[in-house]
Formats: C-alpha cells, sequence, structure tokens
C-alpha cells in the first residue's frame, strides 16, 4: 500500500528515475512553472550526489516552517511524497495559506505522478490521503485549481469532493472540503 511521508532520502534512487521520467516529458524546461520544473531546473545537475539530495530533502521539509528559507512571495508549504517501501511515485505540496496568486490561480494543493505510475489511481488516492493533514493545518476548505483542459486532474479533484467555484484565466477553481461530512444520524 502506498504512503504519504515527509520527503526522505531512502526513496533516493526512485526519485532520480522519476525525475528523469518527467524529464523526458518535457519537463523542467525555463517555461515550466511547476514545483517539478523549478526543482529539476535546480537541483537536476547534482542531485545524483547523496549529500546533495540530503540537501534537496532537508529543505522539502523546511519549506513548512513559517520562517524557512523560501522563494519571495511563497507561502510555507508541507511537501509530502507518495510512496510505496522504496519507490517514489508522487508528491503533493500543501500551501498553509492562500496569497493573491494563490487564490486566483495556483490554489492550497499541487500534485505531480510520475509518468510510469499514472492511470493507476495514485492521484485520487493521494489527494483523499492528504486532506487530514491539510485539515490539520486550520484549512476546512481547500482550494485546488487545474487547467480547462486536465481531465485527469478534473477527476482526481472531483472524486475527493470538489465542488466547482468558477474558471479563471484558463484555470477551474473547486474547494475541496478536507474533513468527511459529518454522518446522518
Ligand atoms: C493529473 C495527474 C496528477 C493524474 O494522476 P493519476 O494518478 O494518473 O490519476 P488517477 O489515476 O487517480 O486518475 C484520476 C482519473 O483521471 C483519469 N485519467 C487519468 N489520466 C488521464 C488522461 N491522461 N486523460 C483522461 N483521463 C485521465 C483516470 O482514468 C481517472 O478517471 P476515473 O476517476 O473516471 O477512473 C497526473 O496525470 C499528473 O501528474 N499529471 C502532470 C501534472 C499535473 O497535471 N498535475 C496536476 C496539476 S492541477
Amino acid at each position: 500500500m502506498p504512503q504519504l511521508v515527509a520527503p526522505d532520502a531512502r526513496v533516493h534512487t526512485s526519485f532520480l528515475a522519476a525525475m528523469a521520467e518527467f524529464t523526458a516529458e518535457g519537463r523542467g524546461g525555463a517555461r515550466d512553472d511547476s514545483m517539478v520544473g523549478r526543482d529539476l531546473r535546480t537541483w537536476s545537475d547534482r542531485w545524483q550526489d547523496p549529500a546533495v539530495f540530503a540537501e534537496y530533502v532537508a529543505g522539502q521539509r523546511a519549506a513548512a516552517e513559517p520562517d524557512g528559507p523560501r522563494p519571495h512571495g511563497f507561502v510555507p508549504c508541507t511537501n509530502l511524497w507518495w510512496t510505496e517501501g522504496d519507490v517514489y511515485l508522487a508528491r503533493i505540496a500543501v500551501r498553509h495559506r492562500l496569497n493573491d496568486f494563490l487564490r486566483e490561480y495556483g490554489g492550497h494543493i499541487g500534485y505531480d505522478v510520475r509518468p510510469s505510475a499514472r492511470r493507476r489511481g495514485h492521484a485520487t488516492a493521494m489527494l483523499r490521503a492528504a486532506l487530514p493533514a491539510t485539515a490539520a493545518l486550520g484549512i476546512d476548505q481547500a482550494l485546488i485549481t487545474c487547467d480547462t483542459t486536465n481531465t485527469a486532474s478534473r477527476k482526481v479533484i472531483e472524486a475527493c469532493g470538489g465542488v466547482f467555484e468558477d474558471e479563471r484565466g484558463g484555470k477551474l477553481r473547486y474547494w475541496v472540503p478536507t474533513a468527511p461530512a459529518p454522518s446522518r444520524p
């Protein structure tokens, strides 16, 4: 059973293979502003070295700290990895609050499943598994957005209870309750 874990250097080999898959599908170019894209640009020429990877993992964890180092305009963010044993499958990021950009486009939560693990239900299971951690951050309704053309992500969000609000700038915006609905008496 895959599990949601804090970023962990144990999956180094598998993580590198996953990032090679993202690169092969064109991620990491100058216009890729996603989490994976930024990390590929910043780290991919160095994170083969276990010491550098440990530094990367530490940074992934530290992103959740209120006063941790982060790029200008970024809010604290809990990064979690979806793994099975030593196999890295996917990642999910939960931003602790919305700023103007996140409220319009980015949302509270972003995720990426490695190409070779797609269409097996991982994104749906991972988002569902991340909702209690999101609730624990005091977020009752998580804003999750996806491109209007991203059918897979739209289905993931809707399967996790997403309620459509509107479309802005090519993004569909959904609010996902982070706690299960109370059962009726
Ligand atoms: C979007 C993404 C996270 C989906 O991950 P996944 O693990 O393949 O998703 P799931 O297996 O949980 O599939 C969810 C649903 O989408 C469908 N789906 C998956 N890939 C699809 C595709 N390429 N086209 C159409 N439907 C697709 C599945 O069949 C499933 O539908 P169902 O609920 O009717 O059975 C993954 O494709 C990905 O990482 N893409 C690149 C990054 C990205 O788009 N991230 C999200 C940004 S908002």
